[in-house]
């Protein structure tokens, strides 16, 4: 019964596994000289950056290398000198100095990426086989002491000393706050971060830094740094050909990476936490131009061409095989209803086998590049009005995989976390724009 879920996690596991251990640079080129790795030696922590700059791989610099090691150690031993709360891991701990930092990342994604979908799939894996559940910490909750607090939190559900009940709720592990601000900012208990916004006024020197202070590293402005989790390597999981993660690579070889725009400067603008993304309806906005020609009436029949135009997106319209957006026009009548056979649409997505084997059609939106949906119709006798429709569904994907859990029986002890994830993928999906033409005859 459990096949179907394993087929998938071992193929996840398989392509991640390979994402995390090769780091043989035979990525494609073209953006060594942009990154923003250029280290000014006059800066703190210059000096920790290593010399590797020119290599291809995804992760070519010392520092970064270093930083997403997979697994990460501990933090080892809190200086004697932190307090409390200077040695918590806990994302509130650094959201008391980090105010705006916090109420960003509270909203956003990352801090979400320990929630059902996650929690329903790892509570049923084995609770002593950390190495299958590294597969998925590597990305969605990287510390080692996430790590162990997910273990410990498998075992005493399995021994039936924890509700699962009570997954989610306030006093929440630290496996379930995911991307904390100590997975992307904290190594053995020291503090990395960009340098230092030359808006601030000087440091008063006179005055000690909570934990430490901290070590300024020019990569946390390079796009590499999300690459981290968000592109496989090149020898990573691959559907007819192609990579299933390769956000990074398809941003190397676009006019962005030759103009600097890294993914900070579209999902961080201004330093900011909340990495929107295709979840959002202004962001999605953002990144594109969508078109509805006039449309014209000759004898009985309707035609009308909607064209939706990657403008401002960074990498493919969506990036990842999970969500989908449809080009759709339809006609209506006095009642506001479709009438039914005058419905047409165009799908923009990678649509794949569930078992992710096999690719049934690839028509995302490679950035300057279109798509659309040529409309042409008999002119219903009842019609009055014509709309056109995008709409966006994020978790497509997602919604069919666990659809085909839940139906399938492949989910046991972590069946009410899926139900949870089935309900929110069903919430997710909105309209990004809507046109309606009067159909004058
Ligand atoms: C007691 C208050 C306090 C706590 C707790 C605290 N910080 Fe800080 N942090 C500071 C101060 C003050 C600075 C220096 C700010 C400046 O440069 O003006 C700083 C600097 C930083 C920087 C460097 C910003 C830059 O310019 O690159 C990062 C990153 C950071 N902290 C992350 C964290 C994280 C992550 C945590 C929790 C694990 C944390 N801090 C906990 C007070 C705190
Ligand atoms: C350690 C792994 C890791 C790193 C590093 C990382 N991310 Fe993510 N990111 C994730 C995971 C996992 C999710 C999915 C969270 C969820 O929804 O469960 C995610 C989600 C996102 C989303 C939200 C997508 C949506 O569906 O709306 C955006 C945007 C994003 N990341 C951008 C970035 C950027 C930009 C960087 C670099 C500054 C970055 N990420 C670094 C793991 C990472
Ligand atoms: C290489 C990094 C990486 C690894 C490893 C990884 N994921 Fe993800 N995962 C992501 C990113 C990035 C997203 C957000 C983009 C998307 O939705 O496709 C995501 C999204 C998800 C989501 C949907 C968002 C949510 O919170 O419900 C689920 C479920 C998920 N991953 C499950 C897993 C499981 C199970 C594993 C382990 C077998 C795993 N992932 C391993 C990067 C990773
Ligand atoms: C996915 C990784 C990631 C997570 C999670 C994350 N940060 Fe950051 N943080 C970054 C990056 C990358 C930058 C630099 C962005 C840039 O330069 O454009 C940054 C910058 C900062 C800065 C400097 C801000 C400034 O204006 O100079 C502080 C302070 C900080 N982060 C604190 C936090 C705190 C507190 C949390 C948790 C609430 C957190 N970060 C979570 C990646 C992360
Ligand atoms: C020019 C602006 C821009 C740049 C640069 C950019 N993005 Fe995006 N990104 C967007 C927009 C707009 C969306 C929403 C539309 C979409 O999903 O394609 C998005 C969506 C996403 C998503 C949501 C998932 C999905 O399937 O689309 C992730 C994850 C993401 N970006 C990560 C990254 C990473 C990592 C980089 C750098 C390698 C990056 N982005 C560079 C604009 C940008």
């Amino acid at each position: 019964m459990r096949k179907y879920t394993l087929i998938i996690l071992a193929l996840m596991s398989l392509s991640l596994a390979i994402a995390a251990c090769s780091d043989s640079g035979s990525q494609k080129t073209g953006d060594s000289k942009l990154d923003v790795s250029k280290s000014d030696d006059s800066k703190q922590g210059a000096s920790r950056q290593g010399a590797s700059k020119q290599g291809a791989s995804k992760l070519d610099s010392e520092f970064l290398t270093k930083h997403w090691l997979r697994p990460l150690p501990t933090q080892g031993k809190a200086p004697a000198s932190y307090t409390e709360q200077e040695q918590s891991l806990f994302p509130k701990d650094c959201g008391a100095c980090h105010v705006p930092q916090y109420q960003d990342w509270q909203g956003s994604h990352h801090s979400l990426a320990m929630g059902a979908g996650l929690m329903g799939q790892l509570l049923d894996f084995d609770p002593s086989d950390s190495a299958s559940q590294q597969d998925c910490l590597h990305c969605h909750a990287p510390l080692a002491e996430q790590a162990l607090a997910l273990q410990e939190q498998l075992v005493e559900v399995s021994l039936g000393a924890f509700d699962i009940k009570n997954i989610g709720n306030e006093s929440k592990g630290l496996h379930e706050y995911g991307m904390t601000c100590a997975a992307c900012h904290m190594r053995g208990y020291n503090i990395y971060g960009p340098p230092r916004n030359t808006g601030l006024p000087p440091l008063d020197t006179n005055k000690v830094i909570p934990h430490n202070g901290f070590s300024e590293e020019a990569d946390f402005e390079s796009s590499k740094f999300c690459g981290a989790c968000h592109q496989f390597e090149q020898d990573g999981f691959r559907i007819n050909g192609k990579l299933v993660e390769n956000t990074l690579a398809e941003w190397q070889s676009s006019r962005y990476a030759t103009e600097g725009m890294t993914c900070q400067k579209c999902h961080m603008p201004e330093r900011r936490h909340l990495w929107k993304g295709i979840h959002d309806v202004e962001m999605t906005r953002s990144g594109v131009t969508i078109e509805a020609s006039n449309h014209l009436l000759s004898h009985d029949t309707l035609s009308v061409t909607l064209t939706l135009t990657n403008t401002n997106t960074g990498h493919n319209f969506p990036t990842y095989l999970t969500p989908k957006v449809y080009l759709q026009a339809y006609q209506i009548d006095r009642h506001g209803d479709i009438i039914s056979g005058t419905f047409q649409q165009e799908t923009i997505g990678w649509e794949v086998s569930s078992t992710l084997t096999e690719e049934y059609f690839d028509t995302r939106i490679a950035p300057d590049s279109s798509h659309s949906l040529h409309y042409r119709a008999p002119i219903d006798s009842l019609a009055v009005d014509l709309t056109l429709r995008v709409m966006v569904d994020p978790d497509n994907f997602y919604r069919g995989f666990y659809e085909a859990k839940l139906d399938g029986g492949y989910t046991n002890i972590g069946t009410e976390q899926i139900q949870q994830a089935h309900a929110a993928s069903q919430k997710s999906f909105y309209p990004l724009f809507e046109s309606i033409k009067q159909i004058n005859r």
